[in-house]
């Protein structure tokens, strides 16, 4: 008679093919141009909501020498701080060197994650202030995906605002979605608060297709529109602080328009009126 080799915790664990591998648990597709998906945490990855990761796939071989490279590129995170997965939320360009695989990921599937996270859309970067705008375009919404579901985000301000521009309505369905959960999943409420969400307003604008709300923010808020739809006199730096995430030319835009009004661009150690990041892009 043989004896049965009981299975044992290690040897039923799956031993990690990637360096600092993490399993996906979920993928949604949103459009054939965007897509969000869950990852496993690292027990000792700590960050500030608001942060970026560099996340990726092993690189196909070199034809010379047959080694794989890590191929990576910085994602925010768009999971608040305190959750146990890890969220991201990426654009999908289909000759684009990591897009083009990584929508293609199912769930038990690994990814690489660079467990070192930095970043300035995070609260330490502004100084004290009353009202709090997010800017967002297109997957430039991943950041503030994070903090929107933040406690902190509404402990320190008493107005929080959201706008968020994409070319057509379909684009916009994560950050509504997200949204319509803060104001409706019970955990949500518990932990946010609901005297708390209420301070929250979302103004999503688009583009390219018909919406109640067309435009780019920028035009937006330089022609009054903004102000006058929210009944808000203006940003000024005595009151307001500003995150902005989005393409090249949305951050450059708006870095003018917020100077304008007097906001000074702040970091992790110089905390000021507004901070800006890039969205990944390609
Ligand atoms: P537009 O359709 O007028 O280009 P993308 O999908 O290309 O990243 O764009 C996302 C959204 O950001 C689109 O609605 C786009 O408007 C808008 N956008 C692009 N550049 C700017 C900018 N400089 N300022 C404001 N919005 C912008």
């Amino acid at each position: 008679m043989t004896e049965q080799t009981p299975v044992t915790e290690a040897s039923a664990v799956k031993v990690p093919t990637l360096p600092d591998a993490q399993t996906v648990t979920s993928v949604q597709h949103w459009t054939d141009r965007l897509f969000s998906f869950r990852v496993t945490r690292p027990a000792s990855l700590r960050f500030r909501s608001g942060e970026f990761v560099m996340i990726g796939l092993m690189g196909d071989p070199d034809p010379k020498t047959g080694r794989q490279k890590p191929l990576l590129r910085a994602y925010s995170i768009a999971s608040p701080s305190w959750d146990e997965e890890l969220e991201f939320y990426s654009i999908k360009v289909q000759d684009g060197p990591l897009t083009s695989r990584l929508q293609h990921i199912q769930p038990g599937d690994e990814i690489i994650l660079r467990p070192k996270p930095v970043g300035t859309l995070v609260h330490d970067a502004l100084l004290p202030g009353k009202r709090l705008w997010f800017f967002a375009t297109g997957t430039g919404f991943a950041p503030f995906a994070s903090l929107l579901r933040d406690p902190q985000t509404y402990e320190d301000y008493d107005q929080v605002i959201v706008t968020h521009t994409c070319r057509d309505v379909a684009e916009l369905e994560y950050g509504r979605q997200l949204i319509e959960n803060l104001r409706s999943d019970e955990l949500m409420l518990e932990l946010l608060g609901e005297e708390n969400l209420r301070k929250l307003t979302y103004y999503p604008t688009t583009t390219r297709e018909t919406s109640p709300k067309m435009g780019r923010v920028t035009n937006l808020l330089t022609d009054g529109t903004l102000f006058a739809d929210l009944g808000i006199e203006g940003i000024s730096p005595d009151t307001d602080r500003a995150m902005v995430c989005g393409s090249m030319g949305l951050n450059t835009d708006l870095k003018e328009i917020l100077e304008g009004f007097g906001l000074e661009e702040g970091a992790n150690s110089d905390p000021k009126h507004y901070v800006v990041e890039k969205a990944f892009v390609g």
